[in-house]
């Protein structure tokens, strides 16, 4: 079968993008990740991209006058690229209303906590300082509202004593590295699809909620 040509766009240094590549370096995996695109040049992803084979490419947000007219050129260069699936790993670029429209349930991100707690930016230190005893990462379909978007699967770590938010951030991102490839295959496979703004699991298909 063929596999779902497949676009990760980043901001930063990518390693859940690297998750993503590893996972789809193997022929068997639903998904093709057939292009990087930064808002940042020089985003260390694009090195990871490049050491790939994959397509690597820079709209540098800055370049437009207007948030519109930013994502006509992302919308035409995922178009150019024959993208059927956009994975946000890290872009840390709000997009309007207007753009997830287009890409509606074709497109996911990840985020570094149990949603909807703590979503935005600072994630690990305000669960420190909320106190909570369970923290995590969620994958979801992306809808109009930042990190916001029906849940595909979740991965758990704990709170632990001392944590601070560098090592809390460590333990979260070991189970992105795991979620996310397997959110992605869930999603390219067709096993998990949105449908009137919920996610429906095919039967059988195994629980995307880790515990680490
Ligand atoms: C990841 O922790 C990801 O979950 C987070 O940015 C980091 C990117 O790291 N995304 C968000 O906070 C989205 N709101 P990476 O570039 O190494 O994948």
């Amino acid at each position: 079968m063929a596999r779902v040509r497949t676009a990760v766009l980043i901001s930063g240094r990518g390693s859940n993008l690297q998750a993503l590549l590893d996972a789809a370096a193997d022929a068997s995996f639903p998904a093709e990740i057939v292009c990087v695109i930064s808002n940042r040049p020089g985003a260390g992803g694009l090195a990871r991209a490049e050491a790939a084979g994959v397509a690597a490419l820079t709209l540098d947000h800055k370049a437009y006058n207007a948030r519109e007219a930013f994502e006509d050129a992302l919308h035409a260069a995922l178009t150019d690229q024959g993208a059927e699936l956009v994975c946000l790993a890290g872009f840390m670029r709000l997009l309007t209303p207007g753009f997830v429209q287009r890409w509606q349930g074709r497109m996911i991100n990840i985020h570094p906590s149990l949603l909807p707690s703590f979503k935005g930016v600072d994630t690990h230190q305000r669960a420190l300082d909320a106190g909570v005893k369970l923290t995590g990462a969620s994958v979801h379909f992306v809808s109009a509202e930042m990190d916001a978007g029906p849940v595909i699967g979740q991965g758990a770590v704990p709170v632990l004593p001392g944590d601070d938010a560098a090592a809390l951030a460590a333990r979260v991102l070991t189970v992105e590295h795991k979620l996310y490839p397997e959110c992605l295959r869930q999603v390219a496979s067709g096993q998990a699809r949105l449908v009137d703004g919920r996610v429906v699991i095919a039967r059988g298909a195994p629980a995307s909620a880790m515990l680490l």
